[in-house]
C-alpha cells in the first residue's frame, strides 16, 4: 500500500512540467498520500537533505501556468554509476518513500529503468521539447516549444520579406525532427532539414537558386541542431543562390515560456494518470498519451526507439511552398 511517493523533474526543463507537478501533488494529496518534490534531477536524489521537501496543496499554487520546473532540474551523467544510484535510493528508504515518479526525457528514462532494476518502484512522464519520445505522441513541453518557434519565425518572415532575403532557422530536438517538421508546416517554410532528410548540400543549392530566379522574395529554410553549422550553411547559400542569407539559432529561447494550453492539459492527465498508477501498485512503466488516450509502456520498449508522428511532413512542406 502506498503511503508516500516523490517527484523529480530531470534533463532540460520543458513548459508544463510545473503542470504535472501541481497534478501530482494535488492528486496525492487528495488521495492521502505524502507528496515529496526532490530538488535538482537525480542530483538532489543522490545528495537527499534539504533536496527533499514534503509539498502542501499550497506549494503548488499558481504554477500551472509557469514555464520552467520549481522543482529545479541538472543533468547529471554520473547517474550510471549504481554507487551514485544507490545512495539515492537509501536516501529515499530513510523517508520511507514507496514510489518515485520522474519526469524528463531520454537520460531521465535511462535513469529511471536503472532505478527499476535496482528495485525502485518508478513511474516516469515524459517531459521535453523534443517530442523524442517512443510511446506517446506527444512530451509535455513539446507543444510550447514548437509555439515559440512558430512566433519567432513569424517575425523572421516579415524581416527577410522587407529585405528579400533567405532564412535559415536552427531549431532544437536533439536528433529528433518533430520541432522542425511541425514549425515548417505552421510556418509555411520552403523546406526542412532533420535527421530524417540529413543535408544534400547540392540540393539546398540549386534549390534556393532556383527560388531566386523565381523571384521568391524570402525562402525560410529550418535545420535541426547537430547537423550542420548554419552560418557556414547560410554563406554557402548566399555565395551561390545570389540570396543574401542570414542565419538564426534559436537556441534556450525555445526551452522558456507559459506553458501553452495543450500543454497543461497533457501534464495535469499525466500527473493525474502517475498517482493513479502508483495507487494501484502499477510500477515500472512511463505514462504517455496515444490518440489521446493515457498508455503506458515498459521503459525497455521505449528507449532507443524512433517514433514518426509527422511522417511525410517534409514533402508536404515541399508541396506547399
Ligand atoms: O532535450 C532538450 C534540449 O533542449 C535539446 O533540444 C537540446 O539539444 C539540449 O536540451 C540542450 O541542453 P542544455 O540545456 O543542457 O544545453
Amino acid at each position: 500500500m502506498v503511503k508516500k511517493i516523490a517527484i523529480l523533474t530531470s534533463g532540460g526543463d520543458a513548459p508544463g512540467m510545473n503542470a504535472a507537478i501541481r497534478a501530482v501533488v494535488r492528486a496525492g494529496r487528495i488521495n492521502g498520500l505524502e507528496v515529496y518534490g526532490i530538488r535538482d534531477g537525480y542530483r538532489g536524489l543522490y545528495e537527499g537533505g534539504d533536496n527533499f521537501q514534503l509539498m502542501s496543496r499550497k506549494s503548488v499554487t499558481d504554477i500551472i501556468a509557469r514555464g520552467g520546473t520549481i522543482l529545479g532540474s541538472a543533468r547529471l551523467p554520473e547517474f550510471k554509476d549504481p554507487a551514485y544510484r544507490q545512495k539515492g535510493i537509501e536516501n529515499l528508504k530513510k523517508l520511507g518513500i514507496d514510489c518515485l515518479i520522474v519526469i524528463g526525457g531520454d537520460g531521465t528514462y535511462t535513469g529511471a529503468n536503472a532505478l527499476k532494476k535496482d528495485g525502485v518502484n518508478v513511474i516516469g512522464l515524459p517531459g521535453t521539447i523534443d517530442n523524442d519520445i517512443y510511446g506517446t505522441d506527444y512530451t509535455i513541453g513539446f507543444d510550447t516549444c514548437i509555439n515559440t518557434v512558430v512566433d519567432a519565425i513569424d517575425r523572421l518572415r516579415d524581416t527577410c520579406g522587407s529585405h528579400e532575403r533567405c532564412a535559415v532557422v536552427e531549431v532544437m530536438g536533439r536528433y529528433c525532427g518533430d520541432v522542425a517538421k511541425a514549425a515548417g508546416l505552421a510556418t509555411g517554410a520552403e523546406f526542412v532539414i532533420t535527421s530524417d532528410t540529413g543535408l544534400d548540400l547540392d540540393y539546398v543549392l540549386e534549390k534556393t537558386k532556383d527560388y531566386k530566379l523565381h523571384s521568391k522574395r524570402h525562402p525560410i529554410i529550418i535545420v535541426t541542431e547537430h547537423i550542420t553549422n548554419v552560418h557556414e550553411l547560410a554563406k554557402k547559400i548566399e555565395d551561390y543562390s545570389g540570396f543574401e542569407t542570414r542565419a538564426t539559432v534559436l537556441g534556450h529561447i525555445q526551452r522558456g515560456g507559459k506553458p501553452s494550453t495543450q500543454d497543461r492539459i497533457l501534464a495535469s492527465r499525466l500527473g493525474l494518470a502517475a498517482v493513479e498508477y502508483a495507487l494501484a501498485g502499477k510500477f515500472g512503466v512511463c505514462l504517455g498519451i496515444v490518440s489521446n488516450e493515457i498508455v503506458s509502456s515498459n521503459f525497455e520498449d521505449v528507449l532507443g526507439k524512433k517514433k514518426h508522428v509527422f511522417r511525410n511532413f517534409e514533402k508536404s512542406i515541399e508541396i506547399l511552398s
